[in-house]
């Protein structure tokens, strides 16, 4: 089936053509991202396989529904940048990827953690200059402090499982409470609840209008003071500004986080020789107890490859008249 591939990289493109061979898909690799401009780039494709910053919403989808796009496969869990309702609207069904390795978010949560707690960033940074001084970079013990997840679906509850090996205490939230992860040992409580008590704090909700800004000034106020907010789901989850904010006061002890609400002009490119013009983002990368990367959590291997597999898998299926196992509801 003719696909046209969305903000292609040489990884995707590499992962993708590999999972490709058996099925023989006719992929058209694009690096632009989808958007209003760039949608006739996908002229003549049943398909079209979109990453997390594509714009995909009411217009862009009646310009691919005019063009013969029947099939809109997004190379991620999450489905935010998506107007559902409106691909249903034009006859355009939609997949994602419900199932890879959550490990591999799960672990780089972990990572961030000990990274931004430790100091383990600036410590690489200051030994590289020749400087082994410890100054500034004193953290806590993760062991016997409280940790609160918030959405214990099966990257959460990885993560969760995690920080109970490391002696943690581990409190939930969830709209949707599960027996496995109170198995595991965790308690759940309101959200409310789990501020307050969380030495750290991690994200693991999908990005909703229930849950955008679920961190906001209100809430970081009544947050533990000194506590470390992770975020590896969603931008949108967390009001930056007010985290900034709650950073300069020490109410937010640290902060550590993978994605970013305003991502979408700067991720997955090298802006390193260019002006970035979000204060935002340059400010918080300025603060010694923040730590921000690209969107990277699920680069491994492992990931990627049943990412690129489940996506050729889907459009196969399409192709055949066959029923989508991860076929997205409409929002
Ligand atoms: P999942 O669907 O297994 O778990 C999500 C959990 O959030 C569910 O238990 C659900 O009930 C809960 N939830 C839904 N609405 C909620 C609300 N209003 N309040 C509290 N909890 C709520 O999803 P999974 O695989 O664990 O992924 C979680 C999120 O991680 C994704 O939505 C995605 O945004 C993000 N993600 C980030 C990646 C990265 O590279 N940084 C890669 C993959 C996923």
């Amino acid at each position: 089936m003719k696909t046209a591939v969305f903000s292609t990289r040489r990884y995707d493109k590499t992962m993708l053509v590999r999972a490709n061979a058996s099925a023989g898909h006719e992929l058209r690799f694009l690096e632009d991202r989808l958007s209003v401009a760039s949608a006739p780039l996908a002229a003549g494709c049943e398909a079209v396989c979109v990453f997390v910053n594509d714009t995909v919403d009411a217009e862009v989808l009646a310009i691919l529904a005019q063009q013969g796009t029947r099939l809109v496969a997004t190379r991620s869990t999450g489905y935010n940048q998506i107007d559902a309702a409106a691909a249903e609207r034009h006859g355009i069904a939609v997949v994602r990827v419900t199932d890879y390795s959550p490990y591999s978010v799960a672990e780089f949560a972990v990572g961030l953690l000990l990274a931004v707690n430790r100091k383990i960033a600036r410590a690489s940074v200051r030994t590289r200059e020749g400087n082994f001084d410890l100054d500034g970079l004193m953290g806590f013990d993760l062991h016997g402090k409280t940790v609160g997840v918030i959405g214990t679906g099966k990257i959460g509850s990885i993560f969760a499982r995690i920080m109970i090996g490391f002696g943690c205490t581990v409190v939930g939230h969830d709209r949707y409470p599960s027996a496995a992860f109170e198995a595991l040992g965790g308690r759940y409580v309101s959200v409310q609840e789990l501020l307050a008590c969380s030495d750290v704090v991690s994200l693991h909700c999908p990005l909703t209008d229930e849950t955008r800004h679920i961190v906001n000034a209100a809430s970081l106020a009544r947050a533990k003071r000194g506590s470390i907010l992770v975020n590896t789901s969603r931008g949108g989850l967390v009001d930056t500004e007010a985290a900034t904010e709650a950073l300069k006061t020490g109410q937010l002890g640290g902060l550590a986080i993978d994605v970013y609400e305003q991502e979408a002009n700067l991720f997955f490119q090298d802006l390193s020789s260019t002006i970035i013009c979000d204060d935002v983002i340059q400010r918080l990368v300025s603060f010694p107890n923040v730590i921000v990367t690209g969107h990277q959590a699920f680069f491994t291997e492992e990931a990627i490859g049943q990412i690129m597999q489940t996506t050729i898998d889907s459009i196969s299926a399409f192709e055949r008249g066959e029923a989508l196992l991860n076929r997205i509801p409409k929002s």
